[in-house]
């Protein structure tokens, strides 16, 4: 059996992929997030606040009787998309809470736990190309971007040196239309200046829907991509 823990599954590209790992044979999916409206076979939600770090160190993992265990770090939080200077305080704490500190405690929980004897373990950070490009506006979320490779990579490096095999994938999708592209085609054109940049890849359907995203997301699993880098993008996955 194979148990996905995927954070963010309410929406978008997290509950794309957790709808996609339940057509596979024999998986259940642990998905968690603040709300939930969805239900299927195989599928549990654990209502969990990111921002709220004291709930996330008291969480405990979800744990299924499985041979393969892959968590999912999906949940994100794009802020205020103002320059510093004029974001909220409050925005830009929960940023770095949801975006990077969330998802360290939850690797370390997981690779802290003892599943079945020889269980292949997997964590896969949905990082973002924001993470290697400056783009005005969104500082706090480059950064907590940033930050999520370079933990991906340094713990990468640390189980080498312990000899265990897990694997960490730090891997960005590419711009997708979710709600969170909403979000940024709706920020005011004074505070984003690429904000008509955004609206035209709606217009021009250049953003990846949900679904496609997963399916390269599990062709990058199942086909162990980027085990050796660490971190990537879809963009450069061609199936
Ligand atoms: N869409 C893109 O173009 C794009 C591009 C690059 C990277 N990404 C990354 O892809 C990931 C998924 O984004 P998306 O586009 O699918 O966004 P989305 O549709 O807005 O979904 C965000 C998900 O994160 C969850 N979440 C947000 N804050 C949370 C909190 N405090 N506690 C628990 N869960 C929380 C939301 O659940 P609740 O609201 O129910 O809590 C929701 O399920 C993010 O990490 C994002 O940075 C997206």
């Amino acid at each position: 059996m194979t148990h996905y823990i995927i954070t963010g599954s309410s929406s978008g590209i997290g509950k794309a992929l957790a709808k996609k790992a339940l057509t596979k044979n024999n998986s259940v999916v642990s998905g968690i997030s603040r709300t939930n409206d969805w239900e299927a076979p195989g599928f549990t939600h654990h209502v969990l606040d990111l921002n709220h770090l004291k709930d996330v160190i008291s969480f405990s993992l979800p744990h299924q009787p499985a041979d393969e265990v892959i968590l999912i770090n999906n949940a994100g939080y794009l802020g205020d998309i103002k320059r510093v200077g004029n974001a909220s305080d409050e925005a830009l704490a929960r940023v770095f809470n949801v975006n990077i500190s969330a998802v360290a405690i939850m690797m370390n929980k997981f690779l802290n736990t003892d599943y079945a004897p020889g269980a292949k373990k997997t964590v896969l950070n949905v990082s973002s190309g924001a993470g290697s490009y400056v783009i005005p506006a969104w500082a706090s979320y480059c950064a907590s971007k940033a930050a999520v490779d370079m933990l991906s990579k340094t713990v990468k490096a640390e189980l080498d040196e312990t000899g265990n095999n897990a694997r960490i994938l730090s891997v960005g999708p590419g711009v997708v239309d979710t709600p969170m592209q909403g979000e940024i085609r709706g920020a005011a054109a004074e505070d984003f200046s690429r904000v008509e940049e955004f609206k035209t890849f709606k217009t021009n359907n250049e953003l990846a829907s949900p679904d496609e995203i997963a399916e390269k997301y599990f062709y990058v699993l199942e086909n162990n991509l980027f085990a050796d880098e660490v971190v990537g993008s879809l963009r450069d996955v061609t199936m």
